[in-house]
């Protein structure tokens, strides 16, 4: 299975996202993790702390196709910003689009535009995760998905809680799972949900 991590919108958890998923389906099959930013945002990750800290390869675009054959998932980690050419190739190219969104108290434009190329798809083919909730007794998760809903868009049951722990993992090389932090559990299992939705439809 080929999944594709993507949003207009920078800074919203896609790599976090790609790293965790990817994660999540090292333990079904081998999964390679595909870094397609400039940035390499999750090379980096994977090559911080002894540089052993993820449990699936990382590679480049260029160096995908080399590694394909190996591999039963692949999960693709973009940057953000596409054109709206890219975007439309990578939905038509993945079975299945991962669009991270941030709730926020207002709606912006990078989230009206990825609303109306979403509706462009066909909805069986992608979903938008949640990312960054905000704890109770915030409630812009839930209007965000409410939202999306009234919009016809398809969005995770499993939403991403915004914790400490994200980053520290990033910052240790490691999937969260891996770092002391009592909400470390929780953090995963959000994780662990989405990858379930997406194996399990
Ligand atoms: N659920 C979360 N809770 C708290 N912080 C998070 C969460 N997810 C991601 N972050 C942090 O938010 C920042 C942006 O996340 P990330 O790099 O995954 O986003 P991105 O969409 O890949 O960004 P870019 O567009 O720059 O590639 C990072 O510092 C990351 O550690
Ligand atoms: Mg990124």
């Amino acid at each position: 299975m080929i999944i594709t991590v993507t949003s207009y919108k920078g800074g919203v958890g896609k790599t976090t996202t790609a790293v965790h998923l990817a994660a999540y389906l090292q333990r079904l099959a081998p999964t390679l993790l595909v870094d397609g930013d400039a940035i390499r945002s999750a090379t980096k990750w994977g090559q911080r702390g002894d540089g052993n800290g993820l449990p699936f390869k990382v590679v480049s675009h260029a160096q995908m196709v080399r590694h394909i054959r190996d591999y039963q998932h692949i999960v693709i980690d973009t940057e953000g910003n596409p054109s709206d050419d890219d975007f439309s190739d990578l939905a038509r190219n993945c079975d299945f689009l991962v669009v991270p969104a941030v709730p926020e108290s207002v709606a912006t434009d990078g989230l009206t535009h990825t609303l109306a190329k979403l509706q462009e798809l066909k909805s069986e083919r992608y979903r938008v995760l949640l990312t960054m909730v905000p704890p109770k007794p915030r409630t812009e998760g839930q209007e965000l998905r409410a939202m999306l809903t009234a919009n016809g868009i398809p969005v995770f049951t499993a939403e991403i809680p915004r914790l400490v722990a994200f980053e520290k993992a990033a910052a240790e090389g490691v999937p969260v799972y891996g770092i002391k932090d009592e909400r470390a559990v929780r953090a995963w299992e959000a994780y662990e949900d989405a990858g379930k939705e997406i194996c399990n439809g």
